[in-house]
């Protein structure tokens, strides 16, 4: 049988049917954006833009912010086609085993780790320093030693870190909620949402009296090199700086893609699968560029690139916004929240796109197992708590952050392919929501993201093929002979 056989469309709106039926139509345009707002404002904001501002682009980082969001708008369109389409949860995984087939669908799925696992990772570490911000300026107690809240490749100062236990602590506690089926329910996300906005919305309207226009000449700063404290070098200003900006912020807008696996229970998905995706998108645009206008006008990058790199918003605040303490502190309390929310949210994508996989016979049946109680497929939890604990403990930031952001283009690349690739091949399928300008704006969706994907320069290439090249052995060594598609008779 071909590497690229494929999943029929029919087989998995049966599959649909079968293990969804309970799904009601109830969201609306409205509470889809507020799905799409809760997954979207994490990390990303909070602590990637001064890192993005710091390595690659100063000021410039608010077209950075544009540049990524054109990226995720046509990747956007393209998922509204393909999840009307093929109503059944399991994202981009479930998309190309039905338009690329299965070796293709592998791929994604491995590489759906580095968006959701890896991603889950990033925003524990984050979490991790705005704990010691609330430990040090809100409860005024003794910080968590550098050592046992960095990874090992950190240093500062002549000091190292050896493991970083409070980002460990986060992932380890919601994985556990998560094995209870802890409910993401709409009334909660719907605070969370709300916090998350005014919070954006207080630092852009009291910080804007606190821009100092020095610190936005020149707005984009002129091409050079510069080489971080690791020792990595980046391009710094000019086009590749803002590029690499885009790449580095795009993090911010991973999770619209989390509206949609929503798409059956949208009330009306033709209209409002787009809108929820779009609008969302829209909101956080404007609020993202506002935002990073204020940030890198109030704070310098050399702030950014030294000791405001860590909790660099609530630093910012402190040390240029005299009076604004209380705004720093809430900062903080907020912030701890919004994060432990995006955190849920991947952990449970991840063991979907893993429970689904083990459906299929490409993961072993262990990650399909569902607990007799919580009735939540608590080994893949599990065994997902040891691979993000494991990049959470050891891995800093910046790398981890990168490295989701690079998998996640190259996911959505790969989705705006599949558009393409459905039309030729199903041009009957019902579709509730069509991609305009098909092949026009998916190909642009993959040029775009792939210049992101250039943005983030070569390590991270080498990081993608090197998870990948993982992925192939485990496919050719495992998935490829228990794969149920290719051998239906063995159960
Ligand atoms: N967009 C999410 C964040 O920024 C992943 O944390």
């Amino acid at each position: 049988m071909s590497l690229f056989v494929k999943k029929p469309i029919s087989q998995l709106i049966a599959d649909a049917a079968d293990s969804e039926k309970g799904l009601k139509r109830t969201l609306t345009a409205w509470s889809l954006i507020a799905l799409g707002i809760g997954a979207i404002i994490g990390a990303g904001l909070f602590v990637r833009t001064a890192a993005a501002a710091a390595q690659s682009a100063g000021p410039s980082v608010t077209i950075g912010f544009l540049v990524a969001a054109f990226g995720c708008a046509l990747a956007g369109l393209c998922y509204a086609e393909l999840s009307s389409s093929i109503p059944i949860a399991g994202s981009a995984y479930t998309y190309s085993y039905a338009t690329m087939g299965e070796f293709v669908a592998w791929i994604i799925g491995w590489d759906l780790v580095l968006e959701y696992a890896v991603g889950a990772a990033t925003v524990g570490i984050a979490w991790s320093e705005y704990l010691n911000n609330l430990l040090v300026k809100v409860l005024h107690l003794s910080p968590i030693p550098y050592e046992w809240c960095h990874s090992p490749f950190e240093h500062l100062n002549g000091m190292s870190g050896i493991i970083n236990l409070p980002a460990l602590f986060i992932v380890a506690l919601l994985s556990l909620l998560l094995i209870k089926g802890t409910q993401d329910s709409a009334v909660v996300n719907g605070i969370i949402v709300i916090t998350k906005v005014t919070i954006v919305i207080l630092i852009i309207v009291i910080g804007w009296g606190f821009i100092n226009p020095a610190n936005h000449t020149p707005y984009i700063p002129p091409a050079s090199t510069y080489i971080d404290t690791q020792g990595i070098s980046h391009n710094f200003g000019g086009f590749w700086g803002i590029i690499g900006a885009a790449g580095t912020v795009f993090f911010a807008f991973i999770g619209f893609d989390a509206v949609s696996t929503a798409a059956q229970e949208a009330k009306n998905p033709k209209r409002d699968m787009p809108t929820g995706i779009l609008g969302s998108l829209a909101i956080c645009t404007i609020l993202y560029v506002l935002f990073a206008h204020v940030l890198t006008g109030v704070a310098t990058v050399q702030d950014f690139r030294t000791s405001g790199k860590e909790a660099s918003v609530a630093f910012a605040i402190n040390k240029y916004m005299l009076g604004y303490g209380w705004l720093g502190k809430l900062v903080t309390v907020a912030i701890l929240g919004g994060f432990s929310s995006v955190i849920l949210v991947m952990l449970l994508g991840q063991s979907r796109v893993f429970y689904s996989m083990s459906k299929d016979g490409l993961l072993p049946a262990v990650f399909g197992k569902v607990h007799p109680k919580y009735k939540t497929p608590y080994m893949a939890n599990l065994i997902i708590l040891i691979l993000v604990g494991l990049f959470a403990a050891f891995i800093p930031g910046d790398i981890v952050g990168d490295m989701t952001s690079i998998g996640t283009l190259f996911a959505f690349s790969l989705v705006c392919i599949g558009v393409i690739i459905l039309r030729k091949t199903e041009p009957d399928l019902k579709r509730e929501f069509r991609t305009p300008w098909v092949p026009f704006i998916p190909i642009l969706g993959v040029i775009v993201c792939v210049l992101m994907m250039c943005g983030l320069g070569w390590t991270n290439w080498l990081r993608l093929f090197g998870w990948l090249a993982i992925g192939l052995v485990i496919y050719f060594t495992y998935s490829r002979h228990h794969s149920k598609l290719r051998n239906p008779d063995k159960e």
